[in-house]
């Protein structure tokens, strides 16, 4: 509501700016040798602005003229008093050039104003059609959204989901192993690396206020390098809209949880959706609508690598089954930093690379045989990639791993709980050793419980 007023509020400028900017002063002598001044200012009839802002727009060109005028017989009534024509010539002079100065000022005003009003309205049209998803949501209807936000694709209806949802559920209880060998094995302050063992419920720091917090990334570094900032620090990124470029710092997790942030870092280059990370002093992300990836230096706060991650599909190519432009994930864990993603050549299955934390270059990559658009979301343990079955299901599983020590995956039956039912990010950070997730509006941390491996498996 206070979007569409601020917007015709500066419409109405707009428009007034725009005739404000063709009025002129003109002065010459008549043949009796006296000067005359002529101020003109265009019809408002004729001015380009239409509707309703005609009135409002005539009323503040009048009253602009009105002030000009009678700085102009003031300054003219000041030559008048006093007694050379040259003091008289001079006063205009500096009329002139003030009334220049002022429409100079107003051309740029407008210019600005013309800006804001874009951006307003591409914000506009942006969170109409995020009310118009969540309408769908909520009365679960079945046509799919034509929204790029949450990029669903044909058969692909929320209630579709759900179905499909209840039916992994079943299927799910049916595989679950007995809670005896999901034990770690004669250690039960295992804190090493190992295999996923189980994830606890969601516990709530933070409810975002405002629709662009639906969706977003937020994260503590698990290794911080550099003054400024250390692991209790919380950073947080709103991933909802086309321009994100927003980084909020929080001193730790009870400003997080309570206030506003102490930080607004402004990114280079706009945010790909939800798949950023924190490694190191440095946030990496996906650069919007490309396989562009970037680490950020959070000491310097400037940008200090960038490389194409090779092969990589992009912007809706091989998302998540939420959709939302998540092609590429990125992760750390206690191996390093890695990229959850697909390629053509894959055709669609999940391609992890590890990567150099500093050149961002690919050191080694696997291919699974997992469809990367069949699992909801992904996140590393220990150099393992774990996947989570279903974004909306309250109980769903993580139902598959790939050991990138091995090259192999399987089947696993982790479960793993959607309070809010619409998970769009999953991370893990091995020095708190939880996972870090955004479900709904909410920022939720989860324990988790390593183990290790069974079977000898390495
Ligand atoms: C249990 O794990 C801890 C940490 O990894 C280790 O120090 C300890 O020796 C282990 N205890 C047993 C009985 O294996
Ligand atoms: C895990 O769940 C997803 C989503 O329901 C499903 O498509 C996939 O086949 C499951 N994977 C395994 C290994 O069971
Ligand atoms: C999810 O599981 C819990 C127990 O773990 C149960 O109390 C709850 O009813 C389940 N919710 C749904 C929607 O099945
Ligand atoms: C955070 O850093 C402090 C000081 O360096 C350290 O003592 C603590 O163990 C760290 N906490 C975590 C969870 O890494």
């Amino acid at each position: 509501m206070w979007l569409q007023v601020s917007l015709s509020f500066f419409s109405f400028l707009f428009c007034q700016c725009q005739a404000q900017s063709q009025a002129s002063l003109r002065r010459f002598n008549d043949p009796a040798g006296r000067c005359h001044y002529t101020f003109t200012v265009p019809s408002p009839t004729e001015s380009s602005c239409s509707g309703s802002s005609t009135k409002q727009e005539l009323t503040g060109v009048l009253s602009r003229l009105t002030l000009v005028e009678a700085l102009v017989s003031r300054l003219v009534d000041g030559a008048d008093g006093s007694s050379g024509a040259g003091t008289a010539e001079e006063s205009l002079q500096e009329a002139y050039s003030q009334v220049t100065r002022e429409r100079d000022q107003l051309q740029q005003d407008k210019e600005h104003l013309s800006r804001q009003v874009q951006k307003l309205q591409t914000s506009l049209a942006e969170l109409d059609r995020e009310a118009e998803s969540l309408r769908k949501r909520s009365c679960q209807q079945t046509e799919a959204s034509e929204g790029a936000l949450y990029n669903y694709r044909p058969g692909k209806d929320p209630v579709h989901d759900l179905r499909n949802d209840a039916y992994q559920e079943m299927k799910a209880e049916v595989t679950e192993l007995p809670a005896s060998r999901l034990l770690p094995e004669g250690n039960l302050s295992f804190t090493g690396c190992g295999e996923l063992l189980s994830v606890g419920n969601p516990v709530l720091h933070r409810k975002a206020d405002s629709i662009t917090g639906k969706y977003g990334v937020w994260l503590q570094d698990p290794d911080p390098r550099g003054p400024g900032f250390t692991n209790q620090t919380v950073w947080r990124i709103d991933a909802v809209g086309t321009d994100v470029r927003q980084l909020f710092m929080y001193e730790d997790m009870e400003q997080f949880s309570r206030g506003f942030p102490s930080k607004v870092l402004v990114l280079p280059e706009p945010v790909e959706s939800t798949g950023a990370t924190l490694y190191r002093g440095s946030l990496y992300y996906q650069r919007r609508r490309s396989r562009t990836l970037i680490r950020y230096d959070l000491v310097t706060e400037s940008l200090a690598s960038r490389l194409e991650l090779p092969h990589a599909g992009f912007h809706g190519q091989h998302p998540y089954s939420w959709g939302g432009y998540t092609d590429i994930d990125l992760a750390v864990d206690e191996r390093g930093l890695w990229a959850i993603y697909s390629t053509t050549k894959a055709k669609g299955a999940i391609v992890i690379s590890q990567l150099d934390p500093v050149s961002l270059q690919v050191k080694e990559s696997w291919e699974t045989k997992i469809r990367k658009n069949s699992v909801a979301n992904a996140f590393m343990v220990c150099g393992r990639l774990y996947t989570v079955a279903s974004y909306t299901a309250a109980n769903t599983t993580i139902n598959f791993t790939f050991d990138t020590a091995t090259g192999e995956g399987r089947a696993t039956s982790v479960p793993f709980k959607n309070r809010y039912h619409y998970n769009s990010m999953v991370d893990y950070n091995h020095a708190h050793r939880k996972l870090y997730a955004w479900d709904n509006f909410h920022m939720v941390t989860y324990d988790v419980r390593l183990g290790r491996p069974r079977h000898g498996a390495k």
